[in-house]
């Protein structure tokens, strides 16, 4: 099959931030995944556990979306903040009844981004929250020079104020967030995002809480909000962008499927609901069009990734589930769709970063071992084109597909994209058992020598333990050739590559 990837022909720029993550108070991800408490035996900085901040910023994490999800629309932010020992305890009713004593707050949040290099993301309480708690939320971080809630930040140890840019105005408004519907819900977010101020220099980037899959009629009913306020008023009184959430299963809701027991069956159907994020992505982005051709508004899918059964033996409300090559191709078709769509999809935060449904990383309860997973690796693989500028790739040839129920699956996914001088190309290959060769020609440059990467594994169904924390780990590949300014690539069955060298 032969390709032409256009590399003097600008595209959008790929945000850093479609890299971003996702921590929320919710089984192991928060404690026992980032925070561990001052009294760990495991290695910490102020209770934050250190290995998995060093394997996240490997990855060069532009954000991280804290505290929730659904625990977003029940958490009230000054439960978290003030001596540890002396702040409340509640019921996270959404994920499995536990107590919740508020150790990690707002201060510890913070602590955590600035260890990551990343920029703290935070979804406000619009379900069960009051605009004035989230205005003060706002002004207690961002407030710089005297005031009640600066006043109390610093009383609680911080004298500068947090840079935060990004707040949620709730989260799933349609669902756990409030059961609002569309019209309700706009009007929520124009009166919380009124209140929610720019101190100083810095300026909020309000992100309204989005429609869950294919609901184009909420994200219309919130940009004829926007329309009916006028553009000049966006900064101001309304939001900045509009946020999707779609999730990835393997099946129906109420049999998601196994995570590592699946036959090849399921794995194409997995694969066709991930491929789906086109569809989706592309729907939502023509809507948002008819009221925003200028392509001021933003969408935000802060929510994606796959979802299975919970690894038998755990907690059903904790959702933790192994992460195996089939996740990791998930996540590479995923990425190649968000660079297609840079022009309007402006961040994108997979669901989430440890312990959590399609995490980076897994700890052992027992052992507090930790584990790289498939996921991890494309991330970290992809990395170079966080910023770059995103190529157009087009195919003389139809793509290889096959047929899977009612649906087709294309199964080879390309994306390119430039940076500094260099070419960095990804590609997939999702059949599950015949090679894929493509010739790529570059239309407008030329690379003299590429650096290329594996990642694949004996089976589908490969994933990492403690026990093997190598079975699926990108490897140096030799498959690619180069000669000028074409590049032959041989892809293994179900495997991801990349390729990058200098223009
Ligand atoms: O990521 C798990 C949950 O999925 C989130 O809390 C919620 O927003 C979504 O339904």
């Amino acid at each position: 099959m032969e390709a032409v990837v256009n590399v003097d022909l600008g595209g959008p720029r790929i945000n850093r931030h479609l890299y971003g993550h996702f921590a929320e108070h919710l089984g192991r991800c928060i404690y026992g995944g980032f925070w561990v408490g001052e009294d760990s035996a495991i290695p910490h900085q102020g209770g934050i556990r250190l290995d998995v901040v060093e394997a996240l910023r490997d990855l060069g994490i532009p954000n991280l979306r804290w505290p929730g999800g659904c625990f977003a629309d029940e958490y009230h932010w000054r439960d978290g903040v003030g001596p540890r020992d002396q702040r409340p305890v509640m019921v996270n009713t959404h994920w499995g009844g536990v107590e919740e004593n508020n150790h990690f707050g707002t201060h510890e949040f913070l602590a955590l981004c600035e260890l990551l290099g990343a920029e703290p993301y935070i979804s406000g309480n619009v379900g069960s929250g009051s605009v004035r708690e989230m205005s003060e939320w706002v002004e207690y971080l961002t407030r710089d020079g005297d005031s009640p809630m600066a006043r109390l930040r610093k009383a609680n140890g911080r004298d500068e104020p947090w840079r935060v840019r990004f707040w949620g105005l709730g989260n799933e408004a349609w669902g756990c967030g409030g059961n609002m519907t569309a019209e309700h819900y706009a009007q929520e977010a124009r009166r919380f995002g009124t209140y929610s101020r720019d101190y100083g220099d810095n300026k909020l980037y309000k992100i309204a809480a989005g429609a869950n899959g294919d609901d184009y009629h909420w994200t219309e009913t919130l940009m004829k909000q926007l329309g009916h306020l006028g553009c000049q008023h966006i900064r101001s009184t309304g939001y900045h962008a509009l946020s999707l959430h779609y999730y990835t299963l393997a099946g129906p809701w109420e049999n998601k499927g196994s995570a590592t027991a699946f036959d090849t069956a399921e794995y194409y159907t997995t694969m066709v609901a991930a491929a789906r994020i086109e569809e989706l992505i592309a729907g939502h982005a023509a809507v948002m069009d008819c009221y925003d051709p200028g392509r001021s508004v933003g969408l935000v899918l802060d929510e994606w990734g796959t979802w299975f059964d919970v690894e038998p033996g755990t907690n059903p409300g904790f959702l933790y589930q192994q992460n195996t090559l089939r996740d990791a191709l998930v996540a590479s078709v995923h990425f190649d769709v968000f660079h297609r769509y840079a022009d309007r999809l402006v961040m994108a935060n997979i669901a989430q970063t440890v312990n959590v449904l399609q995490a980076m990383i897994l700890t052992d309860p027992e052992t507090g071992a930790l584990v790289l997973t498939p996921t991890y690796h494309v991330f970290r693989m992809n990395r170079g084109h966080q910023d770059a500028t995103s190529l157009r790739v087009d195919f003389r040839d139809a793509l290889p597909s096959r047929p899977v129920g009612e649906a087709t699956l294309t199964t080879v996914s390309v994306s390119a994209s430039r940076k500094d001088g260099r070419l960095l190309v990804s590609l997939s290959n999702l059949d599950a058992s015949s090679p894929a060769d493509v010739e790529i020609e570059l239309r407008g440059g030329a690379v003299e020598a590429v650096d290329a990467e594996i990642l694949t594994a004996g089976t589908l169904q490969d994933h990492n333990t403690p026990q093997a924390p190598s079975t699926v780990a990108p490897r140096p590949y030799d498959g690619v050739s180069v000669d000028g300014g074409r590049l032959r690539v041989r892809l293994p069955a179900h495997s991801f590559v990349t390729v990058s060298g200098a223009l």
